[in-house]
């Protein structure tokens, strides 16, 4: 088989960009390693930049997003005991959405089936090759058969474990990498939001976030240790500590219910770079992961795709490889300033033990700051709600 441009993973970055580039008459095939059903049912990111909203509009596949997502113009902090509102319109004159990444995946589902586009789930060891010269190839197993597909491009959208970074050899990529001692434990719940807008929380007894996927159903998230066993968390034991770690008064209003989801995602940051090996581009998780704490992931993922897409475009149309030749240094330049916030936004908030005293002092002070001056919240304001592509 001979195709375009051949996309590894049907994650958001993998469909998005199957999506634009189908749109813009590029023939694609996506390679997914998973079954449609679990890729649906992974439960993940819940924020969307207005920028990734556009983006999703511009792909065509905003309709339902503008009808079920909630614009939040504003976020809270609640700093020991304190709540206090970041007025994000106000400050960055930008809004931000929720709107689950289950659904943003599902509607790139739909439009790719309904545009007839190819798509192969689980498909088996997909292996890129040959990226290095000019007609690279992508094989894969399918129901015990054999399967190669040539093409132009390949594109390594396969998140942080696929096998299209892995497939760079050693000596042409850079990483760098900062682990974090403990993770998130999330849950999911059927209960409503405790407040209109999420509720960052930085207490002593650790990170908490009140966030949500509708009016009527709740994510919530609690800082834990890495060693710790979910199966020790009952429901009743996380309302619990959450209650401990909000304000008496939102604690007070907070509705429990029996959770629908619970895991522990590990923090990580981490960029490889370049994120072009000849033809071969990685976009999204498979090339850099931010913590959780600045909601920055899957919308990295757009903007990675939106420069890629862009530039893969300007190759069919003009015959130009420029945009190619600079996809690299130009989703960098993005994702190391949302490393940075990221990162930042886990330092302020988080409990780091390790720092001793002097470190809990400059958190207290870095808070306080905030809590005070509107240069640090508007400083804040233009990061949380996306910095432009
Ligand atoms: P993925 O979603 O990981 O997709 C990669 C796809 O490739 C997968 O479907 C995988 O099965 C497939 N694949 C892997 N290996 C292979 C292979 N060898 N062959 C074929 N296919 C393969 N981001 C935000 O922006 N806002 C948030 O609020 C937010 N919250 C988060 C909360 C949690 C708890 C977690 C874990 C993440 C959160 N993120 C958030 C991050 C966000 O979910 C990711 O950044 C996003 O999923 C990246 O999309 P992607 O398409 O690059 O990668
Ligand atoms: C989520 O809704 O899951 C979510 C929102 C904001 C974050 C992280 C996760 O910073």
């Amino acid at each position: 088989m001979k195709v375009q441009v051949a996309i590894i993973g049907a994650g958001p970055a993998g469909l998005l960009l199957g999506q634009l580039l189908h749109n813009a008459g590029i023939e694609t095939i996506i390679l997914e390693q998973r079954s449609q059903e679990y890729v649906l049912g992974r439960i993940r990111a819940g924020l969307l930049e207005q920028g990734t909203c556009e983006l999703l509009r511009r792909a065509g596949v905003g309709a339902r997003l503008d009808r079920e997502g909630l614009v939040h113009d504003g976020v809270e902090l609640s700093i020991l005991g304190r709540r206090f509102r970041i007025d994000l319109k106000q400050l960055a004159g930008k809004h931000v959405v929720i709107y689950g990444q289950t659904e943003v995946t599902k509607d790139l589902m739909d439009a790719r089936a309904k545009s007839g586009a190819k798509i192969v789930y689980e498909a088996e060891e997909v292996t890129p090759s040959g990226f290095d010269s000019a007609s690279p190839k992508v094989s894969y197993r399918k129901d015990g058969k054999e399967h190669t597909v040539s093409c132009d491009f390949i594109a390594g959208c396969d998140g942080f474990h696929g096998i299209s970074r892995q497939s760079v050899p050693d000596g042409a990529i850079r990483t760098y990498e900062r682990l974090y001692h403990f993770g998130w434990l999330g849950i999911l719940s059927d209960t409503p939001p405790v407040s209109e807008e999420l509720i960052y929380v930085h207490h002593e007894r650790g990170f908490a976030l009140c966030t949500m996927r509708s009016r009527t159903r709740s994510r919530l998230y609690l800082q834990v240790p890495l060693s710790e066993d979910i199966a020790d968390w009952s429901d009743a034991h996380f309302w619990d500590e959450l209650k401990r770690r909000l304000d008496p008064q939102t604690a007070a209003q907070l509705v429990t219910g029996p959770s629908i989801e619970k895991s522990i995602a590990p923090l990580r940051s981490f960029v490889a770079e370049p994120m072009r090996f000849g033809r071969l581009f990685l976009a999204g998780d498979a090339a850099h992961i931010v913590p959780p704490t600045g909601a920055k992931g899957l919308n990295l993922a757009a903007s990675d795709v939106h420069y890629l897409s862009e530039a893969l475009i300007s190759w069919y149309a003009e015959k130009s490889g420029q945009a190619l030749d600079a996809y690299s240094a130009r989703a960098l330049a993005r994702v190391w300033k949302a490393e940075r916030f990221s990162w930042s936004m886990t330092k302020l908030l988080h409990q780091f033990p390790d720092e001793g005293a002097f470190g809990r002092k400059m958190q207290e002070a870095e808070l306080e700051y905030l809590a005070t001056s509107k240069a640090a919240q508007t400083a804040l304001a233009e990061n949380y709600v996306g910095l432009p592509y």
